[in-house]
């Protein structure tokens, strides 16, 4: 597909996110003709820097993963230009680097602190970098609760309208979540069982095995609850629990997902304590070497941030009632494993004797990363003439294996579906409100109850009271490995 020429602005040019995933998805993208020669990258920070130091911090940050020729080809194509939005400096040069025309694609590409986007957005305003097909991307958090969201989508609001505006969750665009999408709704197969009648509940694990590293200044201010559940996990959770949209427009899709949020049961101070735990890692082995515990990697030992969550969430509508979801999510996990695991109702007489061994509930898992690919695990008669013996074993498909070829990354479709104008995987307004209006009372619940995180040693599975919460249902956590 072709794209047409564009200028994208990275605002925390010089931030992780842009070395670690925007200029690597653009890079990938240049490799692949998408990348008009007449488009521009421009990253922007307060660092005084100019093109050629710019460029020269991006070649050491990529140069382990790119070919050198092709890299320095690319960076022709990377521009900067040092900016605060606090301070006048440097924005009329900006302004007229950018220049004026409403016609040309132009994407401003967020990735600061969130408390800048409404300076920004108003900079952007006054010089009328606003106008025609001018976009804004909007990286998460958006605020820290809904009182703050609602501050800054208003401010945004002022001068780029909703049509304009894209708030990122790059858990949309990975590969998996899209098939999420196909499977469910390009199947016959699943759909009709798609409900509480024959599904027994769900579960969400998003496990990282690294440590905050150098964004504790950022991490300790959010906890796992704002970094990852508010929006990636109940993103997640949307697409497993919509109803079919009419089609893939963008607000057909987004209004199901609303929906969903709408439906969430409410978890409060009344029921936080049954329904949540929270943790925080401390020393021990992840990946095999000896690790900090969150409070010595973030200098502060007092700490009560959050770098764990599991929670039984409920939708409250005909659908689903009465069907768990399970989510959890942490950094310094036993293993980095995201993925969707929807456990069947158990069939409803068996016709086994005992000797054949136990029947086990069908599950449907979709992994998103690492090793990509879906496994739907079925009971099956165990080869051989001895006897009818009963065996749970899964119809594996690896996107590896069957594609030969390595997944793009999130951003690569994403940054590309902005120059291209299309909102379908970007969350609206009213999903990111709706998220914090069901996540602020569990932030206070924990708040008000004053009880800090629950320690667990780095290269667990988190705290022994996460087991407990889906056990004390008679459910386990799903492990590929069982
Ligand atoms: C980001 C969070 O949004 O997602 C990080 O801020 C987290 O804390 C990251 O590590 C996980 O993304 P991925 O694509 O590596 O699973």
């Amino acid at each position: 597909q072709t794209v047409e020429p564009f200028d994208l602005v990275i605002f925390g040019g010089t931030g992780d996110l842009a070395a670690r995933k925007l200029l690597p998805a653009l890079f990938h993208r240049f490799l692949d003709h998408q990348l008009p020669p007449s488009s521009r990258i421009v990253g922007v920070a307060r660092e005084a820097l100019d093109d050629a130091g710019y460029r020269a911090q991006l070649r050491e940050a990529l140069i382990a993963i790119c070919d050198a020729r092709q890299l320095d080809e690319f960076l022709q194509q990377v521009f900067y230009r040092p900016l605060d939005a606090r301070k006048d400096e440097g924005w009329d040069d900006f302004a007229a680097f950018i220049g004026a025309e409403p016609d040309h694609v132009r994407v401003f590409y967020l990735s600061t602190s969130p408390e800048l986007f409404v300076d920004i957005c108003k900079r952007l305003g006054h010089y009328g970098l606003n106008q025609g097909k001018s976009r804004v991307v909007l990286e998460k958090p958006i605020g820290r609760d809904l009182d703050s969201a609602n501050r800054i989508n208003d401010a945004v609001g002022q001068v780029f309208d909703e049509t304009q505006t894209f708030r990122i969750d790059h858990y949309l665009g990975k590969e998996t979540v899209q098939n999420l999408l196909v499977l469910r709704f390009g199947n016959a197969l699943f759909e009709p069982l798609w409900n509480s009648a024959h599904i027994d509940h769900v579960q969400i694990t998003v496990a990282e095995t690294l440590g905050v590293g150098h964004r504790g200044a950022y991490y300790d201010r959010a906890g796992a609850l704002r970094d990852m559940v508010q929006n990636h996990m109940l993103q997640l959770l949307c697409m497993v629990a919509m109803e079919p949209p009419s089609s893939l427009a963008p607000d057909a899709v987004r209004d199901e997902k609303l929906k969903v949020l709408h439906s969430l049961k409410p978890i409060d101070a009344g029921n936080a304590g049954q329904l949540t735990v929270r943790g925080q890692y401390r020393a021990g082995v992840a990946e095999g070497a000896s690790v900090p515990g969150y409070g010595e990697e973030l200098g502060n030992a007092k700490s009560d941030t959050e770098t764990f969550v599991a929670l039984k969430a409920e939708i409250g509508n005909w659908r689903w009632a009465g069907v768990p979801f399970y989510l959890r999510t942490g950094k310094r996990l036993a293993h980095r494993v995201s993925e969707i695991a929807v456990t069947f109702k158990p069939v409803p007489h068996s016709i086994f004797d005992a000797a054949s061994g136990s029947l086990t509930q069908n599950r449907l898992v979709l992994r998103l990363q690492p090793d990509e690919g879906v496994k739907l695990w079925l009971t099956i008669k165990h080869p051989g003439p001895g006897g009818l013996r009963l065996r749970h074993v899964p119809l594996d498909m690896s996107f590896a294996e069957a594609f030969g070829v390595s997944q793009p990354d999130a951003y690569e479709r994403l940054l590309l579906d902005v120059v291209r104008g299309n909102p379908t995987l970007f969350m609206r307004r009213d999903e990111v409100e709706a998220a914090w209006r069901w996540a602020g009372p569990i932030l206070a619940a924990w708040s008000d109850s004053g009880e800090a995180p629950r320690p667990y040693a780095a290269g667990s599975w988190g705290p022994s009271a996460s087991v407990a919460l889906i056990e004390r249902d008679g459910r386990t956590w799903h492990d590929d490995n069982e």
